[in-house]
Order: structure tokens, then C-alpha cells, then sequence
């Protein structure tokens, strides 16, 4: 198998590559700086590409059997990647935590993959697969689900520059939510609190989960939403251009190894039955390197469904979240 990162430069593409070459996988790095690419440890096979230049993109992407694209953000640089990967015949993984991004891909360029015969997967993150997996274990507890939500709890968090300028895209626009059948732009407003297992019960607002657009393609349910956590809340609130132009590239490692992340699923029918059940695990961005590159490999070496697909439909659910236990990412229904 050959995998390529897009974006291989970024805070997240350098993780992602390294667990890439931890895993043995042959990959290609990808970037607009063939310098800055070369000195990335590991590399050996790096293409300098234009997003500007359709056609050099998906001449980088042919021979790959699937990308990793880890641009920011997503939402004004991502649709050259998906389509060269589409172009070149390679499968599609990304780190979006954009939901506006995951929206467009499956309702963009879902069918344009599907005719090609490519996989896409947007939002191969530390939320957006485990919150997939883990709400559609739980929904399939009920018999029928009126209300499903997804509880996002980030802790100690420190963000990296790519992910604060994501957040300022996402700010732009209200959270979606399903509701009634149709999508429906919420306010941004507080929600019902959360608890989170270990942690106890946390104050929590609306957040424009990515996981939401993906839940929605495979749990019928009246309504699907996300809200997220305090720590999270407010580092998203206190992103200005000032912040983000004075802050480094992202956490220094010891910082980043103390974040812990929870995605927690509640389901409820309409009688007031409900389950529940939760991921968690530490290191969000590393953990986000390790999920992404779970879905290239579970990609590149089998079958899947081609289009945008749910990380639901396109992989084992229990099987994917029991191959993150060795990186201390555990999952519980139930609790
Ligand atoms: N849970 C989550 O939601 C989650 C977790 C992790 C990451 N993410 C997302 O992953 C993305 C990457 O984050 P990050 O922190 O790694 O960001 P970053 O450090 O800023 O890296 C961004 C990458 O995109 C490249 N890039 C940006 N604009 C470009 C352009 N016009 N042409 C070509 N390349 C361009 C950069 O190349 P240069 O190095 O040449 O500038 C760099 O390689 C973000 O969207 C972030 O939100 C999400």
C-alpha cells in the first residue's frame, strides 16, 4: 500500500506522517515547500505541488492508494485535494473538524467519488470517527431513536495554529443540527450540561460537531446535534486575529501528550429509554494522527464503500475503536 499526506508541513501532517513511518506504510509527502518536506524525518519520497495547479496535484496523488490530506483550514483549502484524489483514483482521509467542509464533501463530491470508485472519509480526528463510532453503537441499543447527542469534551487543551484557524471559520457560521428531517442552523448558545465520566458534570454549548453530518447518513433520529465542553468553549472564544498570529505552532510535546479528549453518544426514543456510551483517550492530536492513520490503512487494504462514507459504513465499528486501545483509546457502552 501507498499512502500520501497533503500537507505534510503542518503541526498535524508531521504526526501523521510519523505514525505513517511507524507503521512500516510507504508514503509520500506532499506540500508546496520541497525544502521543508525533505527535512521531515523519514521522508524519502516528497512531491512540491501548487494547490493552484490541478494537474501536478493529481500527478502527485497517482500510484497513491489513498491521501491523508491535512490542510488548514479545510474549508478554503480543501477541495483541490478531494478532487486530485478523486482524479488520480486514490481514496480520501482528512483532519477536518470543520463542519461545513464535511457537509460539502459528502454532499459535493460524494457522487463524483462514488463514479470514480473512491472512498472518502473527511474528519478522521480524535472526535470525528470515535463520536461516529461510538453513536452508532448506541443508537443501535434502542429500537428507535428520537434524540441523539454527541457530548465533545476537550481537557487541557492547547491548540495549534491550523485548528484556531479552523475554529474561525467554524465561528462564521451557526452550528448545524438534524432536526424534523431537513438541517437547521441552531444558536450558538448553552446546553444542557454533560457528564463527562471522570471528569463529572461540565456546563456545555452548541458546537457544530463534524460528526453530526456523518451520524445523520446512517441513525434515523428526529434530531442530531453536538455541544462541547468548557475548557473547549472557551478556547475557541478567545481566538483573535492577535492570537492566532502570535501563537505558536502548536503545543510543545509534553503539552500535547497532557490534553485528554471524551466524545460522549446519548441516544433517546420517545418513550425516555436511552443509552449511552463514551470513547476516551489522551494526546488529541497524536490520537488524531493514529485514527487517521488506522482509516488509510483499513482503506488502502480492503474493499469499502465508495462515495463519502460514514466511518460507520465504511469500517467494523467495534473492530476500529478495539485496534486504538494499545494507544490508550478505550470505548464503553453503558456508562
Ligand atoms: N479534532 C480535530 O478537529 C482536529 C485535530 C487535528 C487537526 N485538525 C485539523 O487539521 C488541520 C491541520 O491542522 P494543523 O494544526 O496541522 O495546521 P497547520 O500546522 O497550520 O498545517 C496546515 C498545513 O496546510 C498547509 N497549507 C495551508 N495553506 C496552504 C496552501 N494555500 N497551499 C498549500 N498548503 C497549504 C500548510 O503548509 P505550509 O507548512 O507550507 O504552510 C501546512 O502543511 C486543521 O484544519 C485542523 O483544524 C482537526
Amino acid at each position: 500500500m501507498k499512502a500520501a499526506v497533503f500537507g505534510a508541513t503542518g503541526y498535524t501532517g508531521r504526526l501523521v506522517a510519523a505514525e505513517l513511518f511507524r507503521r512500516g506504510v510507504d508514503t509520500r509527502l506532499i506540500g508546496r515547500d520541497e525544502k521543508a518536506l525533505s527535512a521531515i524525518a523519514g521522508a524519502q519520497d516528497v512531491r512540491a505541488v501548487s494547490l493552484n495547479d490541478p494537474s501536478s496535484l493529481v500527478d502527485a496523488l497517482r500510484g497513491c492508494d489513498v491521501v491523508i490530506s491535512c490542510v488548514a483550514p479545510f474549508t478554503r483549502f480543501g477541495a483541490p485535494v478531494v478532487e486530485a484524489a478523486i482524479a488520480a483514483g486514490c481514496h480520501y482521509i482528512d483532519t477536518a473538524g470543520e463542519q461545513r467542509w464535511v457537509r460539502r464533501v459528502y454532499d459535493e463530491f460524494g457522487a463524483k467519488a462514488a463514479a470514480a470508485g473512491v472512498s472518502l472519509v473527511p474528519a478522521a480526528t480524535d472526535d470525528g470517527i470515535p463520536g461516529d463510532l461510538i453513536a452508532g453503537l448506541v443508537a443501535a441499543r434502542l429500537s428507535e431513536v428520537d434524540t441523539l447527542r454527541v457530548n465533545h469534551g476537550l481537557f487541557d487543551a492547547g491548540l495549534s495554529r491550523g485548528t484556531m484557524l479552523a475554529f474561525r471559520e467554524m465561528a462564521a457560521s451557526p452550528p448545524l443540527a438534524w432536526q424534523d428531517g431537513e438541517w437547521r442552523e441552531t444558536d450558538a448558545g448553552a446546553r444542557e450540561p454533560a457528564d463527562f465520566p471522570g471528569d463529572g458534570e461540565q456546563p456545555s454549548w452548541a458546537l457544530p460537531g463534524p460528526e453530526v453530518v456523518s451520524i445523520q447518513r446512517h441513525v434515523r433520529a428526529r434530531t442530531i446535534d453536538a455541544t462541547m465542553n468548557a475548557d473547549l468553549a472557551a478556547g475557541a472564544a478567545s481566538l483573535t486575529d492577535e492570537v492566532i498570529a502570535a501563537a505558536p505552532f502548536g503545543p510543545p510535546e509534553d503539552e500535547r501528550r497532557a490534553t485528554r479528549f471524551t466524545m460522549i453518544a446519548e441516544a433517546r426514543a420517545a418513550d425516555g429509554t436511552t443509552a449511552r456510551g463514551h470513547v476516551t483517550g489522551g494526546d488529541a492530536y497524536g490520537s488524531t494522527a493514529v485514527i487517521a492513520v488506522e482509516a488509510a490503512v483499513r482503506l488502502g487494504a480492503r474493499a469499502a464503500p465508495v462515495g463519502a462514507v460514514p466511518p460507520s459504513l465504511a469500517f467494523d465499528p467495534t473492530e476500529f475503536l478495539d485496534a486504538l486501545k494499545p494507544h490508550g483509546i478505550t470505548w464503553q457502552i453503558g456508562a
